[in-house]
């Protein structure tokens, strides 16, 4: 049954993704419940690669919320989500929203995703900035989190779609092992910025 078999592997996926944010702090329950469905779920190549990687930050967020102000485990969490998103972002546009922002036709759907991370960092930069053992802490956080998830709902749902249609298999699956090999790289080099968004951004 292709269809069960299917569903099986998108299980899978998202267990193996939630087992790599469990990994920084295992004692924390990481309740993100259901998860919005797309097809790259599982998928071999690059768009099943970046799901992969959304559902680990949903972990993460999820991990960061049930964590109490002063437990050391909530720096943690948020210190490898950043660095996380910071190495899959500019490793998606340098293996993926490059290539889809050169063909006309999908401009539109490259800028938006890149715009989105302008706006991630800030928000990025202006939590790191504040002080995270306060309990007005999480106020700036579920702004972030909104951001985010809005994001990579987004690019499952939209611009995912749209870029799938004009690249190839081949193509696909090269582009895996560009972001694999870059976000390793740019996850290693990432520094966490701190900066207060005086705007509302
Ligand atoms: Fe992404
Ligand atoms: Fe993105």
């Amino acid at each position: 049954m292709p269809h069960q078999s299917s569903l099986l592997k998108q299980q899978e996926a998202k267990s193996t993704a939630v087992a790599h944010a469990k990994v920084i702090a295992p004692g924390v329950p990481a309740r993100l419940g259901s998860t919005p469905s797309t097809t790259f779920r599982g998928n071999p190549a690059i768009f099943g690669r970046l799901v992969e990687d959304h559902d680990k930050h949903r972990a993460l967020l999820a991990m960061i919320e049930a964590t109490s102000p002063k437990d050391p485990a909530r720096k943690l969490l948020f210190e490898e989500f950043v660095r996380d998103v910071h190495g899959h972002a500019a490793a998606e546009e340098q293996a993926l929203w490059s290539t889809i922002m050169r063909n006309p036709e999908t401009t539109q759907f490259a800028r938006h995703a890149v715009g989105d991370h302008h706006k991630i960092d800030k928000l990025m930069a202006d939590a790191a900035a504040r002080d995270i053992t306060s309990p007005g802490w999480l106020r700036h956080f579920a702004k972030l989190k909104e951001e985010y998830l809005d994001h990579i709902l987004e690019e499952e749902t939209e611009q995912f779609v749209e870029a799938e249609k004009t690249l190839s298999p081949p193509d696909q699956r090269y582009m895996r092992r560009v972001f694999s090999r870059r976000k390793k790289a740019e996850k290693a080099a990432a520094e966490i910025e701190k900066k207060i968004a005086l705007k509302p951004t």
